[in-house]
C-alpha cells in the first residue's frame, strides 16, 4: 500500500517527522509532502540530502484552517507528528501547547474528515500518567488516561480528539503512542543530546533531582517502522501503544553516556528537579508486536547511544545554532 501512498507528514521538520520521512524515502517508493510551521523546534536542515521529487516542504500552520484543507486532497494519508513537545518548555509557557495540540489536531481531523483522507495521530505514553518505581505494572492500550503536564494534558485531548471523530464522524483513523525516542536529529533541548552536546562543550551533564526516574527508551528509527506498521497494517479506530523494553533510570543514562565519552562517572551535577516530574514510564507493546509483527532493530542500548553520540560529533553544524539559547532557558529556571 506505500507504495502508492502520498504523505502529508505534519512535523516533519522535527525530530521523529524527519527520522520517520527519511524512513519513508529510504523504505518506499512514496512521495511525502512535509507541513512544519518551522518553529524553534524545526529546522531545514533535518530534511537535507532529500531529494526534490520525494519531499516537498511547505512552511505552515496546522491551525490554518484553509491551508489544511487546500493540502488535503493531494494526500492520501495524513502522519501526524506536529506538536509542542517538551514538558519544561510547557511549564514555562502552556499557550502554544494548547493552541497546536489541541486546536492544530482538530483542525486536521475536521479536514480529514471533509476529505475522506486515512489519518496516523502520533501520541506520547505520557497520557497515561506515571507509575511507582516497583510497580511491576507497564502501560497497555487499556490504562486509563492520567496525565501531568501541560504538555502531557494537551496530547491527552488531542487522542481523545481523534477518538471521537473516529466514533462519531467515522474518520478513518489509528493513533500511536510510544515511549521516549532518542538517535539523530533530536533538539538539545531534551535530555540526552543535551548531555552529549555539553560534554562535547566541557560542561557537567545536568541531571534532575536525584535522578531516579525511569523512561523506557526506543532508538527513533524503531518508532519510524512501528507508525509505517501501523499505517499499512493496523486496524482503523484502534490505537497501538510503541516501546522497545528499554527502561533505564535517568542516572544510568548519564554515566552511560559518561563512559562511552571517555568520562568518570560521577562527572555531572544534580540540578533542582521539574515541578511534577513523572517518576516512570513503561511500555507493554505486546499487542503491536503480535497483531503487526513488529519489532524494534535496537535491542542493544548502548549500541543506539554510541551511534548518536558519534552523529552529534559528527553534525556539530546542525545544532551548535541551538545550544546558547536553548542553556539560556534552562538557566533562568535554573536546571
Ligand atoms: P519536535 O519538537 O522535535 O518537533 C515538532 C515539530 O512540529 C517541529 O518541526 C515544529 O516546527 C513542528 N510544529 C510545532 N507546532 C506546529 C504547528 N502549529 N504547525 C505546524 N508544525 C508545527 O517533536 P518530536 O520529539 O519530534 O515529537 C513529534 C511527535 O511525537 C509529537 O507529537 C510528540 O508528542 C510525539 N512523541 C514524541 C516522543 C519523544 O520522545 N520525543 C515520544 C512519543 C511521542
Ligand atoms: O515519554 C515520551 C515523552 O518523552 C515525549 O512525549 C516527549 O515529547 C519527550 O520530550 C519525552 O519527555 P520527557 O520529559 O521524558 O523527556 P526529556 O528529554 O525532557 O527528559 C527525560 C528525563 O530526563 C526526564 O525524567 C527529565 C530528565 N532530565 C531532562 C533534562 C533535559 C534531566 O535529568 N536532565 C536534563 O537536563
Amino acid at each position: 500500500m506505500c507504495g502508492m501512498a502520498d504523505f502529508l507528514v505534519t512535523g516533519g521538520a522535527g525530530f521523529i517527522g524527519s527520522n520517520f520521512v527519511r524512513h519513508v524515502v529510504a523504505t518506499t517508493d512514496a512521495t511525502v509532502t512535509v507541513l512544519d510551521k518551522l518553529t524553534y523546534a524545526g529546522s531545514r536542515e533535518s530534511l537535507a540530502g532529500l531529494a526534490e521529487n520525494r519531499v516537498t516542504l511547505v512552511r505552515g500552520d496546522i491551525c490554518d484552517a484553509e491551508l489544511v484543507n487546500q493540502l488535503m486532497p493531494d494526500h492520501q494519508v495524513v502522519v501526524h507528528f506536529a506538536a509542542e513537545s517538551h514538558n519544561d518548555a510547557s511549564l514555562s509557557d502552556p499557550t502554544p501547547f494548547v493552541r497546536t495540540n489541541l486546536v492544530g489536531t482538530f483542525e486536521l481531523l475536521e479536514a480529514v474528515r471533509r476529505h475522506g483522507t486515512r489519518f496516523h495521530h502520533v501520541s506520547t505514553d505520557e497520557v497515561y500518567g506515571d507509575l511507582e518505581l516497583d510497580d511491576p505494572a507497564r502501560f497497555t492500550e487499556r490504562t486509563p488516561y492520567d496525565p501531568s503536564s501541560p504538555y502531557s494534558s494537551t496530547k491527552a485531548g488531542s487522542d481523545l480528539l481523534v477518538r471521537a471523530w473516529v466514533r462519531s464522524f467515522g474518520v478513518r483513523a489509528t493513533i500511536s503512542n510510544c515511549s521516549n525516542n532518542y538517535g539523530p536529529y533530536q533538539r538539545v533541548e531534551k535530555f540526552i543530546p543535551r548531555q552529549i552536546t555539553n560534554i562535547i562543550d566541557g560542561v557537567r551533564p545536568k541531571l534532575y533531582g536525584a535522578g531516579r526516574n525511569v523512561r523506557d527508551w526506543i532508538h527513533v528509527a524503531d518508532h519510524s517502522a512501528a507508525v509505517l506498521r501501523i499505517i499499512d497494517q493496523g486496524r482503523l479506530g484502534e490505537t497501538y501503544l510503541i516501546g522497545a523494553d528499554g527502561e533505564k533510570s535517568n542516572q544510568e543514562v548519564i554515566e552511560a553516556i559518561l563512559a562511552l565519552m571517555g568520562q568518570p562517572a560521577d562527572a555531572y551535577d544534580q540540578v533542582s528537579d521539574r515541578p511534577g516530574h513523572d517518576l516512570r514510564y513503561a511500555i507493554d507493546s505486546s499487542k503491536l508486536r503480535s497483531e503487526l509483527g513488529w519489532e524494534p532493530q535496537y535491542r542493544d542500548f548502548s549500541t543506539g547511544l554510541q551511534q548518536t553520540i558519534d552523529w552529534y560529533v559528527a553534525n556539530e553544524p546542525w545544532w551548535r545554532g541551538q545550544k546558547a539559547a536553548t542553556e539560556a532557558k534552562y538557566a533562568v529556571v535554573g536546571r
